[in-house]
């Protein structure tokens, strides 16, 4: 039936306007009184094997929507009645920006991958707190908050504007994410050198710290087009610093193994590649995170993920939750439920009593379980 939809409709359409017209369609589905409470209990994980305690949070199931679909905050219980356990909102960004020119948005229908350069179109840090402040009395999912730099913002005052973002927002986040890892902001990936990402990182921790009783958990995202030493230096001063998690990882750079013509990708010019392509590189990202850290930090799996079966892939190398965009995309609406069905199917058919006991099984330390 999606599939019907996706090349009747969605395929004619620009896939940015595919993309707001789906996502206000299941915003006005899931608004129709009682509508949100039938979805959820129809779709939103059950089984007791899926539950996850992590990060200080009782999660339903491991796997959440990715940052970017939902930028500002406009529809994360509806994401969450589809089955998705957690939502993570943004990049938010402190003052609101338009993003790159349009078109920005284009499928790779071939390699079941999407390209991007939206630019952290937002509507800014204080719009997207006082949207989640108000949320209605229908909270079903837990939402994370991903932040980012102000494009107008120069390099060297990136540490301001990140904590200008961090403190407007501590009060309504879950957890947080500090991006550093969008290809599409000039200068953004720079900050992932150490040197200008620990004050960063600092910076933003010492502002939740202040925020309150309450201690937000903190994580990093990173690209996976780092080399190897950099994660592994990433992965250092994740734990030096005490933070709560990284998150691997965002859109690459690369063009490799895509089956699309090369020219017209070329043709579609500058951006990040998400979905299947990406698949290889942010397992390979994740297993070197998990060899640096161990089961000290926890690591969230997001990149080409697309059955139940490369989500449980990545938990058995180390995730403790997963994330996608992409998948849910091609998948259509009952994407959520399916994967998060066919991870408790593994997770039963591996005799777990909870699908914390896979974290990491196919690691040498397979200590499972953070
Ligand atoms: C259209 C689009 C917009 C995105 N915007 C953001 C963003 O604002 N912040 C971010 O951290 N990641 C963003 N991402 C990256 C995703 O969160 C995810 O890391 C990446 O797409 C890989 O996962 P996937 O293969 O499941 O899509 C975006 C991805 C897409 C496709």
């Amino acid at each position: 039936m999606y599939k019907l939809l996706f090349s009747i409709v969605f395929r004619r359409i620009s896939a940015e306007t595919a993309h707001h017209l789906g996502f206000r369609l299941i915003r006005a589905i899931a608004a129709i009184p009682g509508v949100g409470w039938v979805l959820r209990r129809w779709l939103a994980p059950r089984d007791p094997v899926l539950r996850v305690r992590t990060l200080g949070l009782d999660l339903p199931g491991p796997l959440g929507l990715a940052a970017g679909f939902d930028k500002d905050a406009r529809g994360a219980d509806a994401l969450g009645a589809l089955g998705f356990a957690f939502v993570e909102i943004g990049t938010v960004t402190a003052q609101p920006q338009p993003g790159n020119p349009t078109p920005r948005l284009f499928r790779l229908v071939e390699d079941r991958a999407l390209l991007n350069r939206m630019g952290f179109n937002n509507a800014g840090a204080a719009a997207a707190a006082d949207r989640l402040r108000t949320r209605g009395r229908d909270r079903g999912v837990t939402v994370g908050v991903n932040i980012g730099k102000t494009k107008a913002v120069p390099e060297d005052e990136a540490v301001a504007d990140y904590v200008a973002s961090a403190k407007l927002l501590a009060e309504v986040a879950e957890y947080m994410v500090v991006n550093v890892s969008s290809p599409n902001t000039p200068g953004l990936r720079n900050l992932q050198a150490v040197e200008h990402l620990r004050p960063l990182l600092t910076g933003v921790c010492d502002a939740l710290d202040a925020a309150g009783p309450r201690r937000v958990p903190l994580l990093v995202k990173i690209a996976p087009d780092l080399a190897d030493e950099d994660i592994d230096a990433v992965a250092d001063l994740a734990l030096e610093l005490q933070l709560d998690g990284i998150i691997a990882t965002n859109t690459t750079i690369s063009r490799n193994g895509l089956t699309t013509d090369p020219a017209q990708v070329e043709a579609l010019g500058a951006g990040g590649v998400s979905g299947a392509p990406l698949k290889e590189r942010s397992l390979a990202v994740l297993r070197r995170l998990r060899g640096r850290v161990g089961d000290r930090l926890v690591l969230v799996a997001v990149g080409g993920i697309e059955t139940a079966e490369d989500a449980w892939a990545r938990i058995q190398a180390g995730a403790t939750l997963v994330q996608a965009y992409t998948g849910f995309i091609y998948g259509g609406p009952l994407w959520p439920r399916r994967i998060q069905r066919g991870l408790a199917r593994l997770a039963h058919q591996a005799g777990y009593t909870s699908i914390s006991q896979a974290i990491g099984s196919a690691t040498s330390d397979g200590t499972g379980n953070r």
